[in-house]
This record gives structure tokens, C-alpha cells and sequence, in this order.
């Protein structure tokens, strides 16, 4: 009765197990369903190593129960003192070549995807993207296209992207796990990676470097799209004028709040407005309508963003929006929200490809 109760147990803790872990990934936000090139690189060579390790741990666990059941000392036998030995030239030999092997079998590969994927030699044939990291959030400049953006990166699918990267404050790391492997986003220098996303769809990006409070609310999207939709965005956006926008009463009311408070000095709401290489203060809001998630976590809706404008550091602690403008009453906030729920410059969304 007592055995079959703790095989239970195990039983049930082996099921338990399992269910936590298989919820592990979200199939939009993990490297173990490759969605891109480096991504793919990196599950391969995820394999290899797992296979290699495998075998090390299979051989070592046999070797270990076959010598502690087949020579044990069972009942009867003499007490013998078992003759000494010192010194295998062979088993020695064959104990150091193999791990080198092994070590070799996991290396090459691990040595030529480094480099293929640090490769930027065709650069220049494709598109670039220049992005720099804020405490906390990330700002997009598309280099030949002359639009900026925030947050949401579109990018077409099967094709390189450029990624030129560097931080305006504190380390960060820019990680697209579904997509490609991870780097690190220095204040001084530009380190440069790509992106080849295979499916269309709304992939979750993080930061990867521990940055401050926020860090791990520092979330992005990589928006995959048809090439069409990629070249209908870029125009719907270098198009764009926020002043063009025809809007109700009460989101015009909203805009002139947006510039009367001061929003604007830190918020662009015209991709436009930094093609002159100054830089933005906060995220540009440009299509802030069309966004995946804002504030990096949080859906686009009015409530969301009322509770946001309201008090910005108790979603995301350590920001530094918090503190920036003056007390707004709820009938301005709503105009203020009211208006950026309506800046959209494309019919090519997020929230069309989720
Ligand atoms: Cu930026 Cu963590």
C-alpha cells in the first residue's frame, strides 16, 4: 500500500512537472519555435549540444550502475583486498581524446553561425534600421526610408533587416527570441546584428539586460509583413501628417491639450520630425493607434491609456514621463487619449497581423 502511494506521488509530481514546464513558452515569444534565421540557427545548434550531452550522460549512467551492481559485494563472497593499480596510459588516452571530440563536434558549428550571423557585409543591399534604447523603450530610425517610429517594428518577411544598435542611457540587450538571437546595446559603440523573420505575424520582443526597475516591462513587437503591406507602411507613413488628420470634437480638443501641456516637446506625433538626426525625448506616437501593446505592456485601449497619462509610474516605476507635465483633469485626459487612439497612419496594424 505504502509503495504504491509514493509511486503515485511520483507519478503525480512527474505530471505536475510536465504541465508547468510545457507552459513555458509563448509560441510568439520563445527560441524553441524558430520563426527566423538566426533563431533557427541557434535551435540547431541547441540540438547538437543536446544530443552531444545526451550521450556523455547516458554513457557515464550506465558505466556507473553496471559497476556498482555487477561488482558489488554480494552475500558469501571473501573478503578480499583487490590488487592495486595505478596509471592507464590507454584508458587515460581514451578518456582525454573523446570529451576533445565532443568539444570539436560543438564548436565548429557554434564558430561558423557566430560568424555568419556577425557577418555585415551585404549591409548596404538592405533595409537598415537604426534603434537606440531608452530606459524603457526603444526608438526606430529606418534609415533609407526617413520614418522613425517606437515600440513596434515593422519589418517585410524573408528578407534581412539591418539592426544598427545603440543605448541613449544605460545597457540594454535586444532580444526577438522567435526571430534571432540576442545583443547587447552599448552607449558608445553601434553593434550590428540582423533579422530574417520567415512567417508573418507579431513576434514579442525583451530587453535582455537588467536596465533598472522597469526592465522587465521593457517589452517590443516585430510586426512580419508581406512586402507589399512593408512598402503600403512606409508610404502610409512617410504620407502621415498628424495635422492632416481630420478628427472629432472632442479628439481635436485633445490635440490642442497634447501641444498645450507640453506633450509634444518630448512626443512626436509625425514620423518625420527627426529625419534631421536630432533625437526624440520620448517614444514617438506617431502610429500609436496601430500599436501592438504601448508603454510596452499594456493594450491600446482608452481605459489602459487613461490609468497610463494618469500616473504613469504606477504601471512602469522608474520611467521618466513621471513627473514631467502637470496635473491634467480627467476631462483632458480623455481628450488626450481620445486623440492618440487616433493617430493611424496605415491600414497595415499589429493588430492585423496578431
Ligand atoms: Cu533595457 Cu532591460
Amino acid at each position: 500500500m505504502k509503495a504504491s502511494l509514493s509511486k503515485l506521488r511520483t507519478l503525480f509530481l512527474l505530471g505536475a512537472i510536465t504541465l508547468i514546464l510545457s507552459a513555458c513558452g509563448r509560441e510568439n515569444l520563445t527560441a524553441l519555435v524558430p520563426k527566423g534565421y538566426g533563431a533557427d540557427e541557434s535551435m540547431k545548434l541547441i540540438l547538437l549540444t543536446t544530443i552531444v550531452m545526451t550521450f556523455v550522460f547516458l554513457v557515464v549512467i550506465i558505466a556507473l550502475v553496471l559497476v556498482i551492481f555487477k561488482f558489488r559485494k554480494k552475500k558469501g563472497d571473501p573478503v578480499i583486498n583487490p590488487v592495486q593499480v595505478e596509471g592507464n596510459k590507454t584508458l587515460e588516452a581514451v578518456w582525454t581524446i573523446i570529451p576533445i571530440i565532443l568539444v570539436v563536434i560543438m564548436a565548429v558549428p557554434t564558430v561558423v553561425a557566430t560568424f555568419q550571423l556577425a557577418d555585415t557585409t551585404d549591409q548596404e543591399s538592405y533595409i537598415n534600421i537604426d534603434v537606440t534604447g531608452y530606459q524603457y523603450w526603444w526608438h526606430y530610425e529606418y534609415v533609407n526610408e526617413e520614418i522613425t517610429t517606437s515600440q513596434d517594428m515593422y519589418v517585410p518577411v524573408n528578407t534581412k533587416v539591418y539592426l544598427n544598435l545603440i543605448t541613449k542611457d544605460v545597457l540594454h540587450s535586444f532580444w526577438v527570441p522567435s526571430i534571432s538571437g540576442k545583443l547587447d546595446v552599448n552607449p558608445e559603440n553601434v553593434n550590428t546584428m540582423f533579422i530574417e523573420a520567415y512567417e508573418e505575424g507579431v513576434y514579442f520582443g525583451k530587453c535582455a539586460e537588467l536596465c533598472g526597475p522597469s526592465h522587465s516591462l521593457m517589452d517590443f513587437k516585430v510586426v512580419v509583413v508581406s512586402e507589399e503591406e512593408y512598402d503600403q507602411w512606409v508610404k502610409d507613413m512617410q504620407d502621415f501628417d498628424s495635422e492632416e488628420l481630420e478628427l472629432d470634437t472632442v479628439a481635436a480638443e485633445g490635440r490642442a491639450l497634447f501641444e498645450e501641456k507640453g506633450c509634444l516637446s518630448c512626443h512626436a506625433t509625425d514620423s518625420q520630425n527627426y529625419t534631421a538626426g536630432n533625437q526624440p525625448i520620448g517614444p514617438d506616437l506617431t502610429q500609436f493607434a496601430d500599436r501592438s501593446r504601448f508603454a510596452g505592456i499594456l493594450e491600446p485601449t482608452k481605459e489602459s491609456l487613461t490609468d497610463w497619462i494618469k500616473d504613469p509610474d504606477a504601471i512602469k516605476p522608474g520611467n521618466l514621463m513621471t513627473g514631467t507635465y502637470g496635473e491634467l483633469n480627467d476631462d483632458e485626459i480623455d481628450k488626450i487619449a481620445e486623440f492618440l487612439l487616433q493617430l493611424s497612419p496605415s491600414d497595415v496594424t499589429a493588430a492585423s497581423k496578431e
